[in-house]
């Protein structure tokens, strides 16, 4: 059969076939069917073992995808001196983060202050009555899911945590008859994704009896009809904020034309550009979650939950602005970067992918609290290497060195091509063009 058609034919139950037999489907897409197959099958772990580790974090898994898993060192939060995993595929985040935090741990370091860490869920539900109404029976009602949760948060309790507080929204401005109780949570040192939405679910089977069991309820409002429930990825009450400080003279080497003092002033209207321009903005804060994000996978978070509440926070005054600030005062070149940040580090991935476990063990088995001053150090480590060249020498020097290896490797250059093209390079720009050029001039010769 052409593979066109292969294609076009609509695969039930692919989920339930055994790995083999879903690789097999798969390489008969393809145009060379033994290459596909044994690819794939060249990224499996070759300890079975931990193979299955990796097949049932997923669905329908047929290989493993590998990024690099890098280490950054010489970041020092708050005194203490860390080794951060970074796990990411751009090539120059790591040595970015690198040489940031090599300068700042020469002029005081990264401070960092968890501001609070609270989470929020969502019970969304439609109801055919005045708010009043269900205002004067809410602390009972309260009471009522705080106990119909019980079994659920006996355990979270014991660790410090739990439901903090219920609240009732009133939402009938925006649509017919819908409210929410807005729950916040205290998930200690897990991501708690799980616990919230567990909460929750228990939370509207027991608005819904409530409802039914008040008495001075009408027949109408007697019914509640919950819409859905489950936790919000907005966690502005799980803000964390990293700043580092210097004087202008400290900044003197940034740049041979530059002062210390011109640096710091140039750099601070470039974030000030991100401040009120959401082009710029969006490149801005993307550098900033470069370095987060690659924390947040080697630590086993849910980076994209982090970018979403990363990118909301940027927007809350309602236009969508810098993360980062500076602030220029008394000689003082200050930068902070503020922002929202659920990591966890225990349940979920955190443990159970070897890798994870080993970032957090090289951390020092930190709180989730000692994650998040980390994780955002790293972002602002990340935002100030990023200014730093593009105020100074541009990105592209740093980028296209970095580059230099995966342009080498498109053409397949053994190890004394690398070693003279690294040379080469040193003195020449690197783009694709001229990496061709000169391949094919070794070659020749
Ligand atoms: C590239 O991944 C990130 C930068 O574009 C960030 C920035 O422009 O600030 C360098």
């Amino acid at each position: 059969m052409p593979r066109r058609r292969k294609r076009d034919i609509i695969i039930k139950g692919f989920s339930k076939l055994l790995k083999e037999d879903k690789l097999k489907i798969v390489a008969e897409l393809m145009d060379n069917q033994l290459e596909a197959m044994e690819l794939l099958k060249s990224f499996w772990h070759n300890d079975n073992s931990r193979q299955k580790v990796f097949d049932e974090f997923s669905e329908n898994t047929i290989s493993n995808f590998y990024i690099p898993y890098g280490v950054a060192p010489n970041v020092i939060v708050n005194g203490r001196n860390h080794l951060v995993p970074l796990v990411i595929e751009e090539s120059s985040v790591v040595a970015a983060a690198s040489s940031s935090a090599r300068f700042w741990s020469e002029h005081g370091g990264f401070h960092a202050e968890v501001i609070n860490e609270l989470k929020i869920g969502q019970v969304h539900f439609l109801w055919k009555g005045e708010k009043k109404k269900l205002l004067a029976v809410f602390d009972e009602l309260k009471q009522y899911l705080r106990g119909a949760a019980s079994d659920i948060t006996a355990n979270m309790e014991s660790r410090g945590g739990g439901v903090v507080d219920m609240e009732l929204i009133d939402m009938t401005a925006e649509i017919k008859n819908y409210y929410q109780i807005r729950v916040t949570f205290n998930t200690v040192d897990s991501m708690g994704a799980n616990f919230i939405n567990s909460c929750l679910e228990e939370f509207a089977g027991a608005l819904q009896q409530f409802c039914k069991n008040q008495d001075s309820f009408t027949k109408e409002e007697k019914e509640c009809q919950i819409i859905m429930s489950i936790l919000s990825n907005y966690t502005p009450e799980c803000l964390v904020t990293a700043w580092v400080e210097c004087s202008y003279d400290e900044l003197d080497k940034m740049d041979k034309g530059l002062t210390g003092q011109q640096f710091a002033e140039k750099f601070a209207l470039a974030v000030k550009i991100a401040e009120v321009d959401v082009y710029r903005a969006t490149t801005h804060n993307k550098g900033i979650f470069n370095g987060l994000d690659a924390v947040a996978i080697a630590t086993g978070n849910d980076f994209r939950a982090i970018e979403a509440a990363g990118h909301t926070y940027a927007a809350k005054d309602g236009r969508y602005r810098s993360l980062s600030h500076v602030e220029l005062k008394d000689g003082k070149f200050k930068y902070s970067l503020t922002l929202p940040l659920a990591m966890g580090t225990v349940g979920g991935l955190t443990s159970l992918h070897p890798l994870a476990k080993h970032s957090l063990e090289m951390l020092g088995k930190p709180s989730a609290k000692e994650l998040m001053m980390i994780a955002a150090s790293l972002g602002l480590a990340n935002n100030f290497a990023a200014i730093r060249s593009l105020v100074t020498k541009g990105i592209q020097i740093g980028h296209m060195k970095m580059h230099l290896m995966n342009i080498l490797n498109h053409f397949e250059a053994t190890k004394e091509e690398k070693e003279k093209a690294v040379l080469y390079f040193v003195e020449h720009k690197v783009s694709f063009a001229n990496v061709s050029k000169y391949m094919q001039e070794i070659r020749k010769n």
